[in-house]
């Protein structure tokens, strides 16, 4: 089993070297091979995404991923910025399968900004598809306005587009999921603005008729916005577009008590995936030693489930996770009073002591 390893930028390297320890720690032979990504690989090579990091990570079996950016690349020409990398690497390994689940563990209920009842036992799966929508259509730039309201004038613009088998797969994607869980399915839309979003609509409610099982309902995305806020145990398996899940998995995030303990898994049609925390390289504390390493370990639970077949491996980490938190120890971001204040090594240590 091959493991590419590409930290990236900011917390990025801090996050996840502890969860290679982790990985490390437990007994299954793995290949680990790290490269450069991002910001990081910029300043080395003069990519983000180099020739040899996208081989490595395209040989591997699953790819653990940190984080990249940083502001200081934002006056770059967007094919250098570090956020390219990660871009890049989903449209390059067909990766249209994000999945974001929002757990709230019972030891983090008064660490959400959401009253404890709102969110305890709270238990989503948010399905982002991630290699369409206004994130890659074309065309997109900037140029002088034909029309509109100011002919004449510079304007810049992106296009928004599915295709059927995009939707389509997305959708069978989200019903196997709901199958296995409470067999509900929220599908998130603009369809009552947008063409894109009606036609998403449309197609995901013809793939349902191949799951009468499982319960469809369609929500518009401003709603859902407020409905996860309002009461978000309504939802179970959430699916929707790649700009809408960006946005809704990073709400759905501060359920769970932290961005820092959202971990995610994005999939191609082969189960080959990639793994990484659903939060960026959060330039503002990087090289403090104070992120939480938890996302990115939880992620790598999701990659021995997903692409290495090592469900129990996942397990004793999602049970080493849940240990230390009742043992009270807690990265600044999910500190609440009367519990332990700890940096990403320490946790890493603690997650690595609870492994057993
Ligand atoms: P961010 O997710 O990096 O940070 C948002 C806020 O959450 C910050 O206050 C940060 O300190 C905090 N935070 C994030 N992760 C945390 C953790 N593990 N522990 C504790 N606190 C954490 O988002 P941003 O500030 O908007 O973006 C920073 C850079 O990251 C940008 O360059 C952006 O493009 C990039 N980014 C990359 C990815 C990715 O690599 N997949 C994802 C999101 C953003
Ligand atoms: C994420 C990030 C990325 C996205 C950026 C960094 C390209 O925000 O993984 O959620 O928008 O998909
Ligand atoms: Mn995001």
């Amino acid at each position: 089993m091959k493991i590419a390893v590409l930290p990236g930028d900011g917390i990025g390297t801090e996050i996840v070297e502890q969860a290679v320890r982790v990985l490390g720690a437990l007994d299954l032979k793995f290949e680990m091979e790290t490269a450069l990504v991002g910001g990081a690989a910029y300043e080395a090579h003069g990519h983000p995404l180099p020739e040899s990091t996208l081989k490595l990570a395209k040989e591997a079996d699953a790819v653990l991923f940190g984080a990249v950016g940083d502001w200081k690349y934002d006056k770059l020409e967007r094919q250098f910025r570090p956020e390219q990398a990660i871009l890049g690497l989903r449209k390059n390994l067909g990766l249209f399968a994000n999945f974001r689940p929002a757990i709230c563990y019972e030891q983090l209920t008064h660490a959400s900004s959401l009253k404890p009842e709102l969110v305890s036992g709270l238990d989503i799966l948010i399905i982002r598809e991630l290699t369409g929508d206004i994130y890659f259509g074309q065309p997109r730039g900037k140029r002088t306005s034909p029309d509109g309201n100011f002919p004449g004038a510079e304007e810049a613009f992106d296009t928004m587009r599915y295709t059927r088998p995009e939707i389509e797969r997305i959708a069978r994607v989200a019903f196997e999921a709901a199958r296995k869980r409470s067999k509900r399915v929220t599908s998130v839309d603009k369809a009552n603005v947008l063409e894109t979003f009606q036609f998403w609509k449309d197609v995901v409610t013809e793939v349902h008729k191949d799951y009468p099982d499982v319960e469809l309902d369609h929500m518009y995305v401003d709603n859902a916005a407020m409905q996860l806020v309002k009461a978000p145990k309504k939802f179970d398996v959430v699916v929707t577009g790649n700009m809408f899940g960006d946005i809704l998995s990073d709400e759905a995030a501060m359920l769970t008590g932290s961005i820092g303990m959202l971990p995610s898994a994005s999939l191609n049609a082969s189960r080959q995936g990639l793994y990484e925390p659903s939060h960026g390289s959060a330039p503002d504390i990087a090289g403090k030693g104070v992120a939480n390493p938890l996302a990115t370990i939880l992620s790598a639970a999701m990659m021995l489930r997903f692409s290495l077949d090592q469900e129990e491996a996942a397990q004793r980490i999602e049970n080493a996770v849940k240990k230390v938190l009742a043992q009270g120890l807690r990265t600044p971001d999910i500190y609440s009073e009367g519990t332990t204040k700890v940096g990403t090594r320490e946790m890493g240590d603690a997650v690595l002591a609870a492994l057993g």
